[in-house]
């Protein structure tokens, strides 16, 4: 079993088209959404919620959203159409993680924010821990109305992320990290 540090220091996110079946099963996506709900939460105010997407539905959800694409992008390019099925297609499991954030009398909304990013971030580190890939990503189904409203996202809500999870078809290679001293101070 790879080591929580060893995880966190080698962990590389895969190409969401690399990612394949087998997906998690029902109980490993319990598991994961327990680590994803399981983050500081000041106030706790449960500042999320989870949409799990998969299978048939996942399907259908897909296709849906390359009909939107096509009708609200006239300007899209022959390679973007071509792309667009694949956006949801691939990976067997898809969770949108949806920010609940909103002013509150006490919990600044950024606060309520950050713990949808922890709840991201929960989500990833454990499907790697369970040996598959997981990547984190947003594109224009997380901003525009018509996607949102065909997944269930209210006009108070927002999508922290939709998170890619399967097994990955090939390795990713390395990608530049940024140096120590350029992002750290020591006061
Ligand atoms: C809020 C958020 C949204 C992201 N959206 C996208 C995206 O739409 N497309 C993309 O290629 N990467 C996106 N990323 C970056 C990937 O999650 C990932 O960090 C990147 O592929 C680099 O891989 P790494 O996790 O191995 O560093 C996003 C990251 C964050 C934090």
């Amino acid at each position: 079993m790879t080591s929580t540090l060893e995880l966190l220091k080698t962990r590389r996110s895969p190409r969401i088209t690399d990612l394949r079946e087998p997906g998690p099963s029902a109980g490993e996506i319990e598991t994961l959404l327990t680590a994803a709900a399981r983050v500081p939460d000041h106030g706790k105010l449960v500042p999320w919620r989870f949409l799990v997407m998969q299978g048939e539905k996942k399907k259908e959800i897909a296709a849906a959203l390359v009909q939107i694409f096509r009708k609200s992008h006239p300007e899209a390019t022959e390679d973007q159409l071509r792309k667009e099925p694949e956006r949801f297609a691939g990976a067997p499991l898809v969770v949108a993680v949806v920010s609940k954030a909103g002013e509150h009398i006490k919990i600044p909304e950024w606060e309520q924010i950050l713990s949808a990013g922890a709840a991201c971030m929960n989500l990833v580190v454990a499907a790697h821990a369970l040996g598959y890939g997981a990547n984190w990503v947003t594109g224009w189904a997380a901003y525009e109305r018509p996607a949102l409203d065909l997944i269930g996202v209210k006009a108070n809500e927002r999508v922290a992320g939709f998170i890619h999870i399967g097994t990955p078809s090939a390795a990713q290679e390395e990608r530049p990290r940024p140096a120590l001293e350029d992002v750290v101070t020591y006061l």
